[in-house]
């Protein structure tokens, strides 16, 4: 396929942009400067350059900007956010003028990269959780929005917290998943929605533990 990835300079689309060629796909992969997105260790010089196009995109633009970066892609992942220093222009309304630029370019398969309880409002009041209300808020709208408002093959993936450390290769899916997530198993697990039919029009929760990632996307009902 060729997959859209948004965010192309992040943590896990660093991971993701590697899994996504490793998988055999052809990626864009998208920033606002794309001389900063490291390409060095994605893979061999040669497939980096056959399988990797670099894209400068912000998501403060239009939604005809979004399109003309997307292109003929197959799928779109959002893997941006603004840590909290823009919200609402970037984690809320950029991602959804990006599902908005997606359909308009025909790209039917969206995978957004969210946070745990996105769409349940009453477990906000969790503790922890109170210096995270304005983040989760954003990703509220642009969850409800992907899910009630576009026609696109969603899959909405709720990790809760991301750590920096080596991946396992296995996860949790579902409501007793742990709370940390190693960056590469949450990049694992999005490369491998592609492959996974049934997790379309679903919102995942994952967290760590001990089943191998396609065997967890597999039970996904
Ligand atoms: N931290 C957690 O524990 C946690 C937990 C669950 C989910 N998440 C979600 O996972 C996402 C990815 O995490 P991460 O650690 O990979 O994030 P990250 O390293 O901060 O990467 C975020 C990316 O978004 C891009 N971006 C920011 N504003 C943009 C704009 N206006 N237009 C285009 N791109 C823009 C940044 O690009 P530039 O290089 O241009 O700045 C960067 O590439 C987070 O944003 C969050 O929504 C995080």
């Amino acid at each position: 396929m060729k997959v859209y990835v948004a965010g192309a300079t992040g943590r896990v689309a660093h991971e993701l942009i590697k899994d996504l060629v490793a998988a055999g796909h052809d990626v864009i992969a998208a920033a606002r400067t794309p001389e900063n997105i490291v390409l060095s260790d994605i893979s061999d010089a040669a497939t980096v350059q056959d399988h990797v196009t670099t894209v400068a995109m912000d998501l403060h633009g239009s939604v005809e900007s979004l399109a003309a970066t997307i292109g003929t892609s197959d799928a779109v992942y959002f893997v941006a956010g603004s840590r909290g220093k823009d919200l609402l222009q970037t984690d809320a309304f950029g991602a959804i003028k990006l599902m908005q630029a997606a359909e308009k370019q025909g790209a039917t398969r969206f995978v957004m990269l969210s946070s745990l309880y996105s769409l349940e409002p009453a477990e906000w009041e969790r503790p922890g959780m109170e210096s995270l209300r304005d983040y989760i808020t954003a990703k509220f709208f642009a969850d409800h929005y992907l899910v009630t408002s576009t026609h696109l093959d969603y899959t909405i993936l709720q990790p809760s917290n991301l750590v920096e450390e080596p991946g396992k290769g296995t996860i949790e899916i579902g409501d007793g998943a742990a709370m940390t997530n190693p960056i590469p198993d949450v990049a694992g697990t999005l490369a491998a929605l592609l492959d996974h039919p049934n997790t379309v029009k679903k919102v995942v929760r994952m967290g760590t533990g001990p089943t191998p990632i396609d065997e967890a996307l597999e039970h996904v009902e």
